[in-house]
């Protein structure tokens, strides 16, 4: 059994109220739900948490890191564009992580266009809305069953 964390960043604790024509409808209850149901089935953990402070980001990486967590999925929300220090503990703490996005960054203003997480994520997924979480946490499944059957 792997455990996998999910790290969300500022102000998707809106999700449902915030811009729905770029994140969609569904509260980030609703899609942590459906990830903690996905992977119960798959025989995995996961926990979740969102804050809207980048030191507490910063600090649940580190925690992340005590709690020997196996995967994260992270989406830094707007601390994509900007946060060296959400990349430096990732960098620090080593452990592999999807990057995630509800919208499609890549389609929207120039300023997201960069961010600091892709060129060490194991992934990028952007675009899907809630389902971008499902769709990480299915790639990271699916990588460890394949993991688990090679010789
Ligand atoms: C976001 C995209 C960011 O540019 C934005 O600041 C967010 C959410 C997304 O999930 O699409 O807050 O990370």
């Amino acid at each position: 059994m792997s455990h996998i964390r999910i790290i969300n960043g500022p102000n998707l604790n809106l999700l449902g109220k915030r811009e729905p024509e770029h994140y969609g409808q569904r509260s980030l209850a609703d899609i942590m739900q459906q990830l903690q149901d996905f992977a119960g089935d798959c025989g995995h953990r996961v926990s979740h948490l969102q804050s809207n402070a980048e030191h507490e980001l910063v600090q649940a990486v580190h925690q992340a890191a005590e709690d020997k967590v196996d995967y994260l999925i992270v989406n830094p929300a707007a601390f994509t564009h900007t946060s060296i220090a959400l990349r430096d503990a990732l960098l620090a703490v080593g452990i592999p992580f999807v990057e995630v996005h509800l919208s499609n960054i890549a389609g929207r203003e120039d300023f997201r266009h960069h961010s600091y997480f892709s060129d060490i994520a194991m992934a990028v997924i952007s675009g899907f809305a809630g389902d971008s979480y499902l769709l990480a946490l299915q790639g990271l499944v699916n990588r460890m069953e394949i993991e688990e059957s090679s010789p």
